[in-house]
């Protein structure tokens, strides 16, 4: 049997690769032309700790000295003494270049350019070979006819030959006069990574997803995944624009939420004029409640303003979730530059 371990670098960049049942993840990872940092290869220095965030394994051998107890019991280990028993999820603490390896380049074709909505793209490409990603994570787009790329978080399932992306039509933007002017079916794209620290860890208790605008689009991927895993949990998705008219992909996520069960849906409308059941900011309706106690995996996603309104709120509400996870859709390069 063998599992796909994804090694998660400390630059953000992951690499997916096979790793047989008795085979170690050190060794497969060499395989695959990447140095995970090593001394004695016995268990017995701890240079090659990382830590386990997702999957069952089994550790062989090793000293005390090289990792504590206590640490195996927290999900650390020794990727020398580690067979996988399932896919996992390992994060390496080291930047890929240490480690020798670096994020893939995979070239792509434009299958169609939707106009979702006026200010979202739909971007839907064929893949030369499918990328592993986490559900959640991004790639680097680069533009055609120019040397800048655009980051983009994919709203489609992993591992697929196709892959999906939402992607907000800023006036004047490089990608967006692309995606609205000149790309067509055909056209090749190169598309980076995966990378990025945002994606979905196991579903463990309830969940409270926070999109904003396009930043939807990581959770459609984390959708796609738990209509494929299930889920035990809740799961509350919070998805705020400023026009209902901004509003996308809704049949779809209610179709994938009855799919799952259990999914609860929230839009909310930013615009004043607006009729809505739901008007302003998602901090207006994010309440103690929503936290569960704190027994909730918070995701947050969308324009830098949103996330650090929530984060605020949070602290201002003095909840503290078992986990927090958010990104922001930082511009690539500042309004000087871009212009
Ligand atoms: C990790 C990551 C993942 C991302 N994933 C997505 C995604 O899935 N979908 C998506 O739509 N975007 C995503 N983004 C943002 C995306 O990479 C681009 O920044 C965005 O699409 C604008 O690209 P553009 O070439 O059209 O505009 P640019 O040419 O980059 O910008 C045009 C003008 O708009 C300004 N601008 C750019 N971004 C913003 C903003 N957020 N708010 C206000 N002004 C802005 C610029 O400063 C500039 O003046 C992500 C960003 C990061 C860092
Ligand atoms: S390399 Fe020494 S414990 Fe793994």
């Amino acid at each position: 049997m063998t599992y796909q371990i994804a090694l998660n670098f400390e630059d953000g960049v992951t690499r997916v690769i096979d790793c047989d049942e008795d085979e170690l993840v050190m060794d497969a990872a060499f395989r695959a032309k990447i140095n995970i940092p090593m001394d004695c290869r016995d268990g017995v220095c701890g240079t090659c700790k990382c830590f386990a965030e997702k999957g069952e394994y089994e550790m062989g051998f090793y000293l005390e000295e090289a990792m504590t107890e206590d640490e195996a019991g927290e999900g650390y280990v020794l990727s020398c003494q580690m067979t996988p028993k399932s896919d996992c999820v390992v994060k390496v603490p080291a930047s890929s270049l240490v480690c020798k390896t670096g994020a893939e380049t995979v070239a792509a074709e434009v299958i169609a350019v939707d106009a979702l909505s006026e200010t979202s793209f739909g971007l839907r490409v064929k893949l030369s070979k499918p990328i592993a990603f986490l559900p959640g994570q991004y790639v680097n787009i680069g533009v055609p006819g120019t040397d800048r790329h655009r980051s983009y978080s994919f709203s489609s399932a992993p591992g697929a030959d196709e892959g999906s992306f939402l992607i907000r039509n800023l006036k004047g933007g490089v990608m967006s006069t692309w995606l609205g002017e000149i790309a067509k079916p055909g056209d090749k794209l190169d598309l980076t990574g995966p990378m990025g620290a945002f994606y979905l860890r196991p579903v463990e208790r309830p969940q409270l997803w926070l999109a904003g605008g396009t930043g939807l689009a990581p959770f459609l991927a984390m959708l796609e995944s738990v209509a494929v895993s299930g889920s035990d949990h809740p799961i509350r998705l919070y998805y705020a624009v400023t026009h209902g008219a901004d509003l996308v992909e809704l049949e779809r996520m209610q179709a994938l939420a009855d799919q799952i069960g259990n999914v609860q849906i929230v839009t909310i409308l930013a615009a004043k004029d607006e009729e809505h059941d739901r008007k302003g900011f998602v901090t207006d309706h994010l309440g103690l409640e929503d936290f569960n106690g704190g027994d909730s995996d918070v995701y947050l996603c969308g324009p830098p303003p949103m996330v650090e309104a929530v984060r605020q709120h949070m602290a201002a509400l003095g909840v503290a979730p078992a986990s927090f996870h958010f990104e922001k859709f930082n511009p690539t390069e500042t309004p000087a530059v871009a212009a």
